[in-house]
């Protein structure tokens, strides 16, 4: 270090660290390794002053030896040697919200990467640190090591934003992406995932779709100016996602990735997570294996899309790390981008309403006028279809074999209502010529 940095250099900035997992460790190691050109480039030291977990001895392939001890995470939060805290335990409720509650309310800020945290409590958090005059960033609380909380709050200050989707659940994508290059179901591809690391030993939160749910309510929120509304999400996972789907939106020029979408529409807000069938040629398809990718259409910029790493902990502490850098250099702006009073209260647009394109897969009775009688049904419901397609080759779900023969047709819609898909489906029970349940896909144009 140069004798005019040292004479010019502000306090050291001292930082607890309670949670030492796959971030956490990933954070300490990047402290240790890069603390000094990290003060050079950015002008103050960053200090590992005091780390807390559950076990001591634990070996987390970085030394903490050198650092205070705190069992308790609220005690670490407070002490008086933290001038930021960071929090990287997880968990909507608990120790987690206790802490960063507590740092909060001393006035420090929080740093953390906890998306279930923020979809539950961040705007009570927001204003918590508005009250105390802090902050709290959370960078890596969406899309892991991808820029976007930045990119909405502050490099797009200026747009207003009309669209925001993207895929923000790497197991997810890693399913589906190999779903599509194998001839693999979702269960043997979800085991495969396991055992390489990319999927929870409960994937429920993943596959199920939540995870995403919880990344979209926050940039939700960004984008929109609206409180965070993460149970006004409708959500669907992957789980009944087939091999026949893969096949057939493979033809017709598709792939099917799991998307979170927000968009304005009639006179609210339209939050969604489900499988989606997106054109081979658009960029968002072509975001494969854990990648994750978000995508913003506003007023003047058109469409940006980000692209990159959504886990793991170097990227995730990559974005912790940002995030405590610009509370070194003094940044400060809105948790939310606005002053969390300004923020509107959230307007759902009911599912019914959403419009646009489905793919429809039904499981046919082998009897005459079936065929007719179903596209019938669907026109009475004033949907026109852009294709009939009849797959004989692809064979019924294992769950209804013993229903008798059956055959694969899919119907693509051009734009329509979810109300007008939902009510044709049910008459097309209603007359007994399917088995099953329908499969049922929505189709985003960009
Ligand atoms: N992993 C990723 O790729 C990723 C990506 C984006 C965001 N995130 C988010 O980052 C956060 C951390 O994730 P992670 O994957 O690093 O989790 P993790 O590997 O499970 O680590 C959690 C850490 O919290 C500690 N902990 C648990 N309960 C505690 C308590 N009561 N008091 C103090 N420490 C406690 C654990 O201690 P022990 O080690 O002693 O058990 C562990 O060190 C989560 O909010 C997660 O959603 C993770």
């Amino acid at each position: 270090m140069s004798n005019k940095l040292k004479k010019n250099s502000p306090l050291p900035l001292r930082v607890g660290i309670a949670g030492l997992g796959t971030v956490g460790a990933s954070l300490v190691g990047m402290l240790q390794k890069s603390g000094n050109e990290l003060q050079r480039k950015h002008g103050r030291r960053i200090e590992v002053a005091a780390v807390s977990a559950r076990s001591r001895s634990r070996d987390r392939g970085v030394d903490i030896s050198q650092y205070a001890w705190h069992d308790d995470p609220v005690a670490l939060a407070k002490s008086d040697d933290v001038d930021l805290f960071v929090e990287l335990i997880g968990g909507e409720d608990g120790p987690a919200l206790a802490a960063v509650r507590a740092a909060l309310s001393a006035g420090k800020p929080v740093v953390t990467a906890n998306k279930a945290l923020l979809a539950k409590h961040g705007v009570d958090l927001a204003e918590l640190a508005e009250q105390t005059g802090t902050h709290i960033g959370f960078e890596a609380a969406v899309a892991g090591g991808i820029p976007v909380i930045k990119t909405l709050r502050e490099g797009l200050g200026a747009a207003s934003v009309t669209r925001v989707y993207g895929i923000m659940n790497g197991t997810c994508n890693y399913i589906l992406t190999r779903m599509g290059e194998e001839d693999i179901s979702f269960g043997d591809c979800l085991t495969d995932a396991q055992a390489l690391g990319y999927a929870e030993a409960d994937p429920t939160f993943d596959v199920e779709g939540f995870d995403t749910a919880h990344k979209l309510a926050i940039l939700a929120s960004l984008c929109f100016q609206t409180k965070i509304a993460a149970d006004e999400i409708f959500v669907e996972g992957i789980t009944a996602i087939t091999q026949a789907d893969i096949k057939v939106a493979a033809d017709l020029g598709y792939k099917i990735k799991l998307l979170g979408i927000a968009q304005r529409s009639g006179g609210g807000i339209e939050q969604r997570v489900h499988p989606t069938l997106v054109p081979r040629t658009s960029a968002i398809a072509r975001v494969d294996n854990v990648l994750n990718a978000v995508s913003l259409e506003t007023d003047h910029i058109q469409e940006l899309m980000l692209a990159g790493p959504g886990a793991g902990g170097p990227a995730t502490a990559a974005s912790v790390l940002a995030d405590i850098l610009d509370i070194a250099r003094g940044h400060n702006v809105p948790p939310l981008g606005i002053p969390t009073s300004e923020l509107a209260d959230y307007s759902r647009a009911p599912m019914r309403v959403h419009k646009g394109g489905y793919y429809i897969r039904l499981n046919v009775r082998d009897v005459p006028g079936a065929l007719a009688a179903i596209t019938t049904r669907v026109g009475e419901s004033g949907i026109s279809l852009e294709s009939v397609i009849q797959r004989p080759d692809l064979k019924a779900p294992a769950s209804i074999a013993d229903q008798g023969e059956t055959r694969t047709l899919v119907l693509i819609t051009q734009d329509t209502t979810e109300s007008s898909v939902r009510k044709a489906l049910d008459q097309v029970a209603d007359d007994g010529y399917t088995v099953g349940a329908p499969q049922l896909i929505r189709i985003e144009s960009f």
